[in-house]
């Protein structure tokens, strides 16, 4: 099962657990950068919308990093055997990878990106 992302709300019902790892300027038009966050390599994606997304960097059928792949549609393309994974549910949308990839939350403050990781226990 890949992992799965939960944010906790506040008294106030803000999302908590959100920490920085870029800026929106850090990402290229259309395409993904690589991050770290708690040891876990995140892929933040912008995608042709320019809608920004925070995935799973290491595809579901082998270890290859998406972030590297191509963005279209609101999909990422693994290169090495052209599965792609829909950006905002993580499911594949072809072969060879049947596994979904995990989603995590995205927020966007004063030209930061933030991304909420926090893996279940
Ligand atoms: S490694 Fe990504 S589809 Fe095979």
């Amino acid at each position: 099962m890949p992992e799965t992302a939960t944010v906790a709300e506040d008294a106030t019902g803000e999302l908590t657990g959100f920490v920085r790892v870029c800026s929106v300027d850090d990402l290229p038009a259309v395409g993904a950068v690589q991050v770290e966050v708690a040891g876990a390599k995140i892929a933040i994606v912008r995608d042709s919308a320019g809608d920004i997304h925070a995935i799973d960097d290491t595809c579901s059928h082998a270890n290859v990093s998406l972030s590297e792949g191509d963005v279209e549609d609101g999909e990422i393309e693994c290169w090495l055997h052209g599965s792609r994974f829909d950006l905002r549910s993580g499911k594949p949308t072809g072969l060879p990878a049947v596994a979904p990839i995990a989603v995590y939350p995205v927020k966007i403050d004063g030209g930061d990106v933030f991304v909420a990781v926090t893996k279940e226990s």
